[in-house]
């Protein structure tokens, strides 16, 4: 059995392009962190309520979808999605519109490797950026179900989807905790920038282990922290709906993939940025920021 120092440096170890730097906190910062440590950090429903926190939620995916061009705490579109790492020849299949409402936070299709024919997930579909680019590489003899729980993404991603002749997509209005999908029939389930949001990430995870098929990947990108943060951040649904207040230590996100199941290999830190002042000292402050990574069953 490894102890907890052994399992961090192992997952450190892992972790390539970590070095993510966090500045020395005050004697004032520490004293609140290390009080708050022992919160709730995978299933965070006692700390928030998860109905006003879905609320805040929909209503600004709601915006991403109808008003892209709004300001957002968070980068997105097309210039984001190549910066992180999209291929250009990828995305000039896919719906324009879909990628000017793109909000994920880094790329692991490289990880996944999806094959033709195969059948994919993706958690919080949003107006399907992700959804269309796992569609191109399937192909038609492929299937790929997007997830969400936001009414105008779902609409725009279904009327993006019939427009363009994705037949192989299909969208499905569910909370990713409890997904209505079949046990182990998938192939790999992709997600970006959304479990950071669930309040109980344990039970994204099970689902997640529980669709796979025996060989199956899950391969996303997330939102982590280098420390625990503090409860006040934590309850603050504003700052959990901008992929904040939501990000647990990278080490207890790992350790819940693995506990659903599920065993992970290699983890990677994207050049992902946020916009406003808070969301970067909180960067600054707990190493909030963005991992790709790749487990199987
Ligand atoms: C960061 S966006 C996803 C970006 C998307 N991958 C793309 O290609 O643009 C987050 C999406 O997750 C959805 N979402 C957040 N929490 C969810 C939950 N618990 N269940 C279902 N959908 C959720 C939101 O409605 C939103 O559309």
């Amino acid at each position: 059995m490894q102890t907890k120092t052994e399992r961090a440096a192992h997952i450190a170890g892992r972790t390539q392009g970590a070095g993510r730097t966090m500045r020395e906190l005050t004697e004032e910062e520490r004293v609140e962190i290390e009080r708050d440590a022992g919160l709730p950090q995978l299933d965070a429903r006692e700390l928030i309520d998860a109905d006003h926190l879905e609320d805040a939620i929909k209503e600004m995916y709601t915006e991403v979808a109808e008003n892209p061009g709004g300001d957002f705490h968070f980068l997105t579109g097309r210039s984001l999605a190549e910066s992180l790492g999209y291929e250009p020849a990828v995305l000039a299949q896919i719906p324009g519109e879909a990628i000017d409402s793109f909000a994920g936070v880094g790329f692991y299709f490289d990880l996944a490797g999806l094959a033709e024919g195969e059948e994919v997930v993706d958690l919080g579909s949003g107006s399907g950026t992700d959804l269309f680019y796992a569609a191109v590489q399937v192909g038609a003899s492929g299937h790929v179900t997007g997830i969400d729980m936001t009414d105008a993404q779902l609409a725009k991603a279904r009327r993006l989807r019939d427009a363009h002749g994705f037949a192989q997509v299909e969208l499905v209005e569910s909370r990713i905790e409890r997904l209505p999908i079949e046990s182990a029939s998938v192939d790999c389930v992709v997600s970006n920038g959304v479990i950071n949001l669930a309040p109980d990430k344990e039970s994204v995870f099970r689902e997640a282990a529980r669709i796979l098929r025996p060989g199956g990947r899950l391969a996303l990108a997330d939102i982590v922290s280098g420390r625990p943060l503090v409860g006040r951040t934590r309850r603050n649904t504003d700052l959990w709906a901008a992929c904040i207040g939501g990000a647990v230590p990278q080490e207890s996100y790992v350790e819940a993939i693995e506990a659903a199941g599920l065993t992970v290999g290699e983890i990677r830190e994207n050049d992902y940025d946020f916009l406003t002042d808070r969301a970067l000292q909180a960067c600054d402050k707990y190493g909030v920021a963005s991992v790709s990574l790749i487990a199987s069953k």
